[in-house]
């Protein structure tokens, strides 16, 4: 524990000295969530997304998978409470999209819209910004489609149906460049890469990734390890479940890494 704090000390002093802009981003919304120091305007943001998460929980409706070859149906409930993300994350990608006034963000895994609804309520002040969100089962896709549009407008959300093989090359094609990823869809080891070396092709200038689980089983961990090695990252920020990376395409240094713990 005392080691932990040390180490986080030293790391949080790492950064506070970085002129990277996103770097500082990334620490705003660190410090926020570890402090919990919110505005009132965030406090009713996360409440009204807690309230859709509990209210989610109670639901017994059943919904298949069929789409991916199985023949499994779980209730809505179940499906909250094992693949949506924690809140203290969801306060973290909240405090991360506004702190970095995210444009355009994609998040591949929608869910039942849960981090979706703390990206959109991050960024409900910016008329201009929009997520695209991916999203294989059908039922998900609506319910998360009636929960963003009690949040925002039609226009600043678009939910991309189906399977990612059939999906993800479509987006690769949209001429949208996204300036904020959130990987939290299919977390194999080819997969994960093959999002991100395809995605970190479409940027332009400074882009961020987040990638959740990446401690979840060899594979992620492998896959974490190769992207922050990548060519293109100029920072990576290991939160053990959350791996954040910074890419530059016409980067050419050697990538800087930080280690931070939210909680410990
Ligand atoms: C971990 S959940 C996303 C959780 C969500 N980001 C949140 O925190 O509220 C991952 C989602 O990705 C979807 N998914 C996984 N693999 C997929 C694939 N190959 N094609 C389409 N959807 C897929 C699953 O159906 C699941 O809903």
């Amino acid at each position: 524990m005392l080691i932990r704090k040390i180490e986080l000390a030293r790391e949080l002093n790492r950064m506070k000295k970085c002129p990277n802009q996103t770097v500082q981003n990334i620490l705003k919304a660190f410090l926020a969530v570890r402090s919990n120091t919110y505005n009132q305007d965030d406090k009713e943001a996360f409440e009204r997304c807690e309230n859709y998460r509990n209210a989610l929980l109670k639901r017994s409706e059943k919904v298949s998978f069929e789409i991916f070859g199985l023949d499994d149906e779980k209730t809505m409930g179940e499906i909250c409470s094992k693949a949506a993300s924690p809140k203290i994350w969801c306060q973290f990608l909240y405090m991360l999209a506004k702190k970095s006034a995210s444009q355009n963000m994609l998040e591949i895994g929608t869910n039942l819209g849960i981090s979706g609804s703390y990206l959109l309520e991050a960024t409900a002040h910016n008329h201009k910004s929009k997520l695209i969100t991916m999203e294989g089962v059908s039922q998900l896709c609506n319910i998360s489609s009636r929960r963003f549009s009690e949040i925002t407008n039609l226009d600043r959300f678009e939910i991309v149906e189906g399977l990612y093989q059939d999906t993800f090359p479509k987006i690769l094609k949209n001429p949208v460049l996204f300036d904020m990823h959130f990987i939290d869809g299919n977390h194999q080891q080819e997969a994960t890469l093959e999002y991100f070396m395809k995605l970190k092709e479409k940027t332009r200038q400074q882009t961020v990734f987040v990638f959740d689980d990446i401690n979840w089983s060899k594979g992620m961990k492998k896959a974490w390890k190769t992207i922050q090695n990548d060519k293109s990252v100029l920072f990576s920020i290991d939160l053990w479940k959350l791996g954040i990376v910074i890419t530059n395409p016409s980067n050419a240094g050697k990538p800087t890494g930080f280690k931070l713990f939210l909680s410990f």
